[in-house]
């Protein structure tokens, strides 16, 4: 598995990460399945969150983990916290923030994160409190390293302001299907096409200015969570694109969908959130795919987007 060093962050981290957002579907004993072949594939870094299942992944990779025959400091534990669609808001309180973290060491039943995440940015948040509760964490030795999810160019900056841990990672959506994160930059200024709306003020190239590692979440799906879009009747000529290079590379469509995402420049992260071994196995192959410039293009191209 390629790794990646994240500037002031942890070193030589996988490519490619398990997300445990479906892990609650999983049995106990499926679960340390599932963490003990991403591991054996090279996939030693796990995300959560507080939200995914209202606890219940976290609870259940807790469990599953001694299983695996694993110890603690062989893999990287990373959750994210802020969201309460059981009370209807997001909370980027002081308070807030430390009591999440101890709900989540206390269910995935270890003393430290790795790295702990604001999961989507609270309307109301106060930067001084983030400062605090960020503080707090880091001096206890409850959290190593710190970033964001969905947050903005200008969010990251008012955060930058108090906090005075580097905010590392910043988890964005992205998939061949869902290209809003790139398709900005290439049809800008242009009324004919929705795709040249800005809808994030630039933070992939924020990002990139300021080594921030993006990880790039569902990198699979089309729309919001309407399923993947490998095999899907709905994309015949983006599957005949992946099948093709699957064929010149030895690799699955869905290795090839990944390497997509691997292959930017920006060189960030594919959080994978397949439960199903087999399919983790097809993925992880496209750790050893390098895709020309023109494939890249052949498959943002297959994926429906045109040249301006
Ligand atoms: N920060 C955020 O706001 C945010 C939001 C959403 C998700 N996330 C993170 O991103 C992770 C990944 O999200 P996701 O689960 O939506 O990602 P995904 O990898 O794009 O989608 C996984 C889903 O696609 C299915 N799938 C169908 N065919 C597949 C194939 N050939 N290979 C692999 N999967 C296939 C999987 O089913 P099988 O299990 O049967 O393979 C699974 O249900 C989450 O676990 C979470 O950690 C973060």
């Amino acid at each position: 598995m390629d790794t990646i060093n994240v500037a002031n962050g942890p070193q030589k981290v996988p490519g490619i990460i398990l997300g445990c957002m479906r892990m609650p579907a999983l049995s106990r004993e499926a679960a340390a399945e599932m963490i003990s072949t991403a591991y054996g594939e090279g996939i030693d870094f796990f995300d959560h969150a507080t939200c995914y299942g209202d606890g219940e992944a976290e609870t259940r990779f807790g469990e599953a983990f001694p299983l695996t025959g694993l110890k603690r400091g062989d893999v990287v534990l990373q959750t994210k916290c802020g969201l309460h669609f059981d009370r209807g808001e997001f909370d980027w309180s002081r308070d807030d923030i430390l009591s999440s973290v101890d709900g989540s060491l206390k269910r995935l039943k270890t003393d430290y994160l790795d790295v702990l995440l604001l999961h989507r940015p609270d309307l109301l948040f106060d930067p001084q409190e983030v400062a605090e509760a960020f503080d707090t964490l880091y001096r206890s030795g409850k959290v190593r390293h710190f970033g964001v999810s969905n947050v903005t160019p200008g969010q990251l900056e008012l955060l930058k302001k108090y906090v005075s841990r580097p905010l590392v990672f910043n988890q964005l959506q992205f998939s061949l299907d869902q290209t809003q994160l790139i398709d900005g930059g290439l049809y800008l200024n242009n009324l004919t096409t929705e795709r040249s709306i800005d809808r994030d003020n630039g933070i992939l190239d924020y990002c990139r200015l300021h080594e921030i590692t993006v990880q790039a979440w569902s990198p699979l799906q089309f729309g919001m969570f309407k399923g993947s879009f490998i095999d899907h009747p709905d994309f015949p000529e983006l599957n005949r694109a992946l099948d093709e290079l699957g064929g010149k590379w030895g690799v699955s469509k869905s290795a090839v969908a990944i390497a997509w995402i691997l292959r930017h420049p920006a060189k960030m992260q594919a959080i994978v959130g397949t439960m199903n071994p087999q399919h983790l196995r097809e993925i992880c192959a496209a750790s050893g795919v390098r895709l020309s410039h023109r494939e890249w293009y052949q498959l943002y191209l297959a994926s429906g987007k045109f040249l301006p």
